[in-house]
């Protein structure tokens, strides 16, 4: 982490955004003071920004902490903020969604069309018995109708879980148990890669006996027909969306629920093998999620051309595909495949026909971008473009600087946005007409949030230091919670900064000179591969969870194009050795990573090591593995109870 402060240090280049800019810009200065006036005003004014079935008196309920309580004796109807407001208001010819599948195939969708849709699929779910408070899974490609399902739930105050497409059948069925879904949407597949992806099998894989018996609280899957691969029939439990949708009756009424009541839960990883099962609600969460995405992105829904890249299976997908941009009635680009199908200047093909004006994206996608050339990018016309954001890892200055001058035609702002599954929306980032940015730094806390870094006492660091990112204050979207779980919520985040009331978020940062805010990755047993948490626990649960492993330890070491890599270490069982021939176990515990939780959990490496180094009190010491990873010169081995093993290890290592 040194050299890369060192590196960062050395970064002096300014950009100021151009006065064009700045005079259209949503933001303007003034929301900083204003938030700084009185916090909480600021907050409510944003919130009346929603259209509230029961408008709100009281704004922040702080009286229990760590559990908030924001706009909390108003109501709302959240999909009715999303779809009905706009086309009541005439916006209904509007576009709400410009989809492109991976084939090519097209779909224009207005806000009157989604609202439509979503209102009959509304009926559907209350027909299969859905009621407020229910929690329905969905595993879907990026179609229109992942949309429609997530808004629809919503829309009769339900509780939605969002899987990514890309997850096994293990990790969906982990996670419809733990929240007891009665309902799964899923599709029969979808495209990646120029190939059929298939869903619906893994849905059947999830629901069957995986060794505990049958799952046993999901009574439907509704399924949407995409790609026309065979899928097996369950008579009674399977529905076909084509079905039963269009043949539901157009007209429902969003009812208004409370602001709290819960709006979706989203796994993500922690640093234990259980995913937690992050819980958002309604008011608070749509408020700080459109008001970001106004500022933040600058949207102008009557002009702008907003693409957000992020898989709805993401807290991206959902605060700035589906909640944001369609709070605020944009008009967005939504694409189904990967970036380089069918040839890797598919992004840019879209961004040219479409005429993108916003691009939302991670820094992984743009340094394999940068690895594959400017030639790509520049055989499209991207002078639509005026806007640039990147979320998900740190961004390097190169590739900031990349980003800038090959997609934004030296021209843009470039927003880089920190924030988590956990906050909802987005909580560092520049104004992009206000700041002057600085590649590779996130800047400065939004208006209205409140964060700090500090050390492990809690104390400020001071300018020019580096220490832990905390929030200091309780904010609209933050997290109400862990489904099922209100102890670990308390232990993971607010525990270890208990006297001050600080969120302990699990980055490490440091301040600039100006006080600006560099994000310099976790701090704790959590990786970031591609912009996608994994947590090394999990991964080394699933590898000793295989016959042959006694013993594993996953770190995470950086990656030129990931940020971070998967890097496994085992020790395989006695027995197994007696029994088996070892050849070809690498590729073996690498797939069977794959299998177990999905394919982003995959290790890069795998090395098959006697014996792992550990403090004489048995803890795994992951710094030293990281550092043979890395390829480093191994630090301080003294503290191990046998100083050899580093030794043996390292040899394994670079002989590979
Ligand atoms: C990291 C994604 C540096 C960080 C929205 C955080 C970032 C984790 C940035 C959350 C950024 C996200 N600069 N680091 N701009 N954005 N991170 O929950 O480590 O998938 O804690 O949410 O990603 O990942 P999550």
């Amino acid at each position: 982490m040194s050299s890369q402060i060192d590196h960062l240090l050395n970064e002096t280049r300014r950009f100021a955004p151009s006065a064009e800019f700045a005079a259209n810009a949503v933001a303007t200065a003034d929301l900083y003071a204003d938030a700084v006036e009185d916090r909480e005003a600021f907050w409510a004014a944003q919130a009346r920004e929603l259209h509230w079935h029961t408008p709100f008196t009281e704004i922040l309920d702080w009286t229990n902490p760590p559990f908030a309580r924001w706009f909390a004796d108003g109501e709302l109807n959240v999909a009715y903020n999303c779809l009905d407001r706009h086309v009541e208001a005439g916006n209904g010819e509007r576009i709400a969604l410009l989809w492109e599948g991976e084939p090519g195939d097209e779909r224009r969708i207005t806000y009157a069309e989604l609202t439509d849709e979503v209102k009959r699929t509304a009926n559907v779910l209350k027909e299969l018995g859905i009621g407020a408070g229910d929690r329905v899974a969905i595993y879907l490609p990026m179609i229109p109708e992942a949309i429609a399902a997530m808004l629809a739930v919503a829309r009769i105050g339900a509780i939605h879980s969002v899987i990514f497409g890309g997850f096994s059948a293990d990790s969906l069925r982990s996670r419809i148990d733990d929240a007891g879904a009665k309902l799964v949407i899923t599709a029969d597949g979808g495209y990646r890669k120029g190939r059929v992806s298939p869903l619906k099998p893994a849905v059947d894989q999830a629901l069957g006996d995986r060794g505990e018996g049958p799952q046993e609280t999901v009574e439907h899957v509704l399924v949407v027909r995409r790609t026309d691969n065979e899928v097996t029939w369950r008579e009674g439990r399977d529905l076909w969306w084509h079905e039963v949708v269009p043949a539901a009756s157009a007209e429902h009424e969003a009812l208004p629920f409370p602001a709290e009541n819960p709006l979706f839960i989203l796994y993500t990883s922690g640093t234990t093998g259980k995913p937690k099962g992050i819980l958002h609600t309604s008011g608070g969460y749509l408020t700080q999620a459109a008001f970001t995405n106004r500022v933040v992105h600058d949207i102008h829904p009557e002009s702008d051309v907003f693409w957000c890249t992020a898989d709805i299976g993401w807290i991206t997908g959902h605060s700035y595909v589906t909640y944001g941009p369609l709070a605020n009635g944009a008009t967005q680009v939504l694409y189904e495949g990967t970036p380089d199908s069918p040839h890797p200047g598919r992004w840019w093909e879209l961004v040219e026909k479409y005429g993108v004006t916003i691009l939302y994206t991670a820094p992984t996608a743009i340094r394999s971008f940068m690895k594959l050339g400017r030639e790509i990018p520049q055989r499209f016309d991207l002078s639509s473009l005026r806007l640039l954001g990147s979320v998900g890892e740190p961004i390097n200055p190169e590739a900031w600087m990349w980003y800038r001058s090959i997609i934004g035609g030296e021209k843009t702002p470039i927003v880089d946005t920190w924030w988590q599954t956990e906050t909802g929306a987005i909580m560092v980032s520049a104004l992009p007409g206000v700041t002057e940015t600085k590649p590779g730094s996130a800047q400065v806390p939004l208006p209205g949030i409140a964060v700090d870094v500090v050390d492990d006492a809690g104390n400020h660091v001071g300018n020019g230091n580096g220490g832990l990112l905390v929030i200091t204050k309780p904010w609209p979207s933050m997290l109400r919670g862990i489904w099922g779980d209100p102890e670990r919520f308390v232990e993971t985040y607010w525990e270890k900064f208990q006297d001050r009331g600080f969120y302990f978020a699990g980055d490490g940062a440091r301040l600039d000179d100006d006080g600006d805010v560099w994000f310099l990755g976790r701090v704790d047993d959590v990786m970031n591969v591609s912009g996608h948490r994994l947590s090394t626990t999990e991964i080394e649960s699933a590898l000793v969870g295989n016959e042959a492993v006694a013993e594993a330890a996953v770190v995470g070491a950086s990656d030129e194009m990931t940020g971070q890599a998967v890097v496994a270490f085992c020790v395989l069982k006695e027995s197994f050795l007696k029994s088996h021939d070892v050849e070809g176990i690498v590729d073996i515990l690498r797939r069977w990573v794959g299998e177990q939780i999905g394919p982003i959990a995959r290790p890069r490496d795998v090395y098959i090591v006697t014996e792992l180094p550990k403090t004489r009190s048995g803890k795994i010491m992951r710094r030293l593995l990281r550092d043979v990873a890395e390829g480093r010169e191994v630090g301080d081995t003294t503290t191990l109870a046998d100083t050899m093993v580093m030794s043996t290890i390292q040899s394994k290592v670079t002989k590979k």
